[in-house]
């Protein structure tokens, strides 16, 4: 049935008042959980209430409200409108210098899905003011970027970095980037196959014809270009894979850089188009916490350990924020025991900055250039690695737990902190999913636990438990040599 009937419909509805009289506006995260039902239920009845044929004018004024709010961004318009108060479309058109007409049509989805609001000061016209006027909403607000919070993270951040590097690059990932990846691998396969072939397919792709001219005159493939080859899916679907690592994925090719370049180097490439990553991914931070899963007071040296034991080696670690709140929250950790290693020679300068002027980690902390794929440190008594693996395919993920393994000794401890998906994303873990779509056009992947067992086995390891903080996505999972306490010694 299309459309609930009457008794299915009042179900939904005592379902959602159930649920509703648990309601708490408090910040802790039992409320939140709560409100995330209730959410969860009351769109469960706005879908029921939903026919079919309505769905597509739904995701019409979704892919609208998009474009609009990409739109007033750019034009500032947003900043325009008074954060108490409302102005009208001519004054609104004046601030901006932008057409009325087009503020007119590109508000008009904002308003629909309630992301803008439009008054009418006196609907008697009492005052004389006829015309409707715009208002801030909550969601409104919360995406403009006064230029005195410019070095603030806030909600519209991270909707420009989803908008610029998520969905330009994935909007044409059925339609070019499926079908040159697919056709690279019939192309690889046929140059098996015909070694002294001199056939040769290039990997050069273009975002735009500007971009990269050099490239896109030596590929059939463009960012911008309609499928290929014409009329053939089912082939298309053959070939289907998820992007592979860091060289090879939809923005490296949008940028015509595929495989010559990661993901980050070619954002690298342009400060601003790194910025805005880096700010985005900082607003997804917190769905990742630290602490409040694994115990990490139990990696404490006891006396009869030996005297250079290191209790915890954090790998890729950054500037070692993640390092200080696990220290912090662990007194018993032994700072003299504790590493922290990262490749990137900046990065470690701005730890070791911090160890010197008191605002970081302790001194004790010895804090290393270091890159993962080789481990220095060995048979620590845990190697922890925190928003790492969402950045790598599973092959590029396993490679580097192996070569880890090399290091481990029988009772070292691996303890990834990563999102770790459900297999069925509910209302609570939408952030999670999103999140797992944008690091696939960068190559990576969020994983579920059965994705995290089939690389830790991949490795060598065992998942021996995931650890979480009940309800949050973010948790810690715990691996160990095969074979346990009777495998490698150190
Ligand atoms: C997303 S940040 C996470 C930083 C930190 N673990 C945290 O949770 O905030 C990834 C970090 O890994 C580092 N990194 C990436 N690849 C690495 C490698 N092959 N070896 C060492 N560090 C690496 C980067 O320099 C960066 O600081």
């Amino acid at each position: 049935m299309a459309l609930p009937s009457k008794q299915e419909f009042e179900a939904l509805l005592s379902s959602l008042n159930n649920v509703a009289k648990d309601y708490s506006d408090s910040n802790d995260l039992d409320s939140h959980l709560r409100r995330m039902e209730i959410s969860a239920q009351a769109k469960r009845l706005v879908r029921a209430l939903t026919a079919p044929e309505q769905m597509p004018i739904q995701h019409g004024i979704n892919m609208a409200e998009l474009v609009a709010i990409h739109t007033f961004m750019k034009l500032k318009v947003l900043e325009a409108i008074p954060q108490t108060g409302s102005i009208s479309l001519e004054d609104l058109s004046r601030v901006t210098r932008a057409q009325d007409s087009l503020l007119e049509r590109m508000a008009r989805p904002l308003v629909a899905t309630g992301f803008l609001d439009q008054v009418q000061p006196s609907p008697d016209g009492s005052s004389g003011d006829s015309g409707y006027k715009y208002k801030h909403t909550k969601f409104s607000l919360a995406y403009t970027i006064p230029s005195n919070q410019q070095q603030e993270t806030k909600p519209g951040h991270l909707f420009t970095a989803l908008y610029n590097q998520y969905l330009k690059l994935m909007l044409k990932f059925a339609d070019s980037y499926l079908p040159f990846v697919a056709a690279l691998a019939r192309n690889q396969n046929q140059s098996q196959n015909q070694p002294s072939s001199s056939h040769s397919f290039s990997h050069s792709s273009s975002f735009s014809s500007s971009s990269n001219p050099s490239s896109s005159s030596t590929s059939s493939f463009s960012f911008f270009s309609s499928s290929f080859p014409p009329g053939s899916s089912s082939s298309l679907a053959r070939g289907a894979r998820e992007p592979q690592d860091p060289f090879h994925n939809p923005f490296t090719f949008a940028y015509g850089q595929y495989g010559r370049a990661t993901a980050r180097e070619v954002m690298g490439q342009d400060p601003e188009r790194l910025e805005t990553f880096q700010r985005g991914m900082k607003g997804l931070d917190v769905m990742v916490p630290c602490v409040g899963h694994f115990d990490f007071g139990v990696l404490a040296a006891s006396e009869e350990e030996e005297e250079e034991v290191v209790e915890l080696v954090d790998v890729g670690g950054g500037h070692g924020a993640v390092l200080k709140q696990i220290l912090d929250a662990h007194p018993q950790l032994n700072p003299e025991r504790i590493v922290l290693q990262d490749y990137r020679e900046d990065v470690v300068e701005l730890a070791r900055a911090g160890q010197r002027n008191g605002t970081g980690l302790p001194r004790g902390v010895r804090v290393m250039v270091h890159d993962v794929m080789g481990q220095s440190v060995r048979g620590a008594k845990a190697y922890f690695m925190r928003m790492i693996f969402r950045h790598l395919c599973d092959d590029v993920a396993t490679q580097m737990l192996s070569r880890l393994g090399e290091a481990m000794s029988h009772d070292s401890r691996v303890l990834v902190c990563e999102l770790v998906l459900p297999q069925r994303v509910g209302e609570a873990d939408l952030g999670a999913a999103v999140l797992d779509q944008w690091v696939m056009s960068i190559g990576g992947k969020e994983r579920t636990e059965e994705g995290f067992r089939k690389i830790f086995e991949g490795a060598g390891l065992e998942l021996v438990k995931v650890w979480r903080v009940p309800g949050v996505t973010g948790a810690c999972v715990e691996g160990r040599l095969q074979g346990g306490r009777g495998g490698r010694q150190h």
